[in-house]
């Protein structure tokens, strides 16, 4: 598997705080897949919606998964899902559905992401939540997805 984890924030881009969401995401991951990993990366960028879709469009050959933390709430500078579908060519509602149901139990929060999922020919493409809870408690929810997922857009069915 090939993943690459977006952060999404212009504090974190511009160093005024630690990007801890997109280390617990890259954490995570390493400690749950191991050796299922070929490689693993992780950008950060600023909440703009160019950036966003140029760093989707410049990735999607190199990696099967993106993983985006940040900027899926209510604030102006928060366009991380309208960014997302427009570089998608087919939603995949089921997951970004699941992740707000099983967060909504944890708080009700949760249902202000409005978090979005898609593929783009050969990649998936997932928004988690900016925060560091969230984003590890997301991560744990999509990885038994995984395989299944890359296997499906490979065209290698069930
Ligand atoms: N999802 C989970 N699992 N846990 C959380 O603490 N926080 C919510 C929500 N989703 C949260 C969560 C809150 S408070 C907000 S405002 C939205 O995610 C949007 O966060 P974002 O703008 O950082 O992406």
């Amino acid at each position: 598997m090939r993943i690459l984890v977006i952060t999404v924030s212009d504090r974190a881009y511009k160093g005024i705080y630690q990007d801890k969401s997109g280390d617990i995401i890259l954490q995570t991951l390493k400690e749950e897949l191991d050796s299922k990993i070929s490689n693993i990366e992780k950008i950060i960028i600023p909440d703009e919606y160019d950036m966003i879709l140029n760093a989707l469009e410049n990735n999607k050959d190199k990696f099967d998964i993106i993983i985006t933390t940040g900027g899926t709430g209510l604030s102006k500078r928060d366009i991380t899902p309208e960014a997302t579908m427009e570089f998608c060519k087919k939603e995949v509602r089921g997951v970004s559905d699941y992740l707000r149901q099983e967060s909504m139990k944890e708080t009700i929060f949760a249902s202000l992401s409005r978090g979005y999922a898609g593929v783009n020919d050969n990649v998936f493409v997932v928004n988690f939540p900016g925060s560091e809870k969230a984003a590890k408690y997301c991560t744990k929810l999509i990885i038994p997805l995984f395989e299944h997922i890359i296997a499906m857009i490979k065209g290698e069915g069930h």
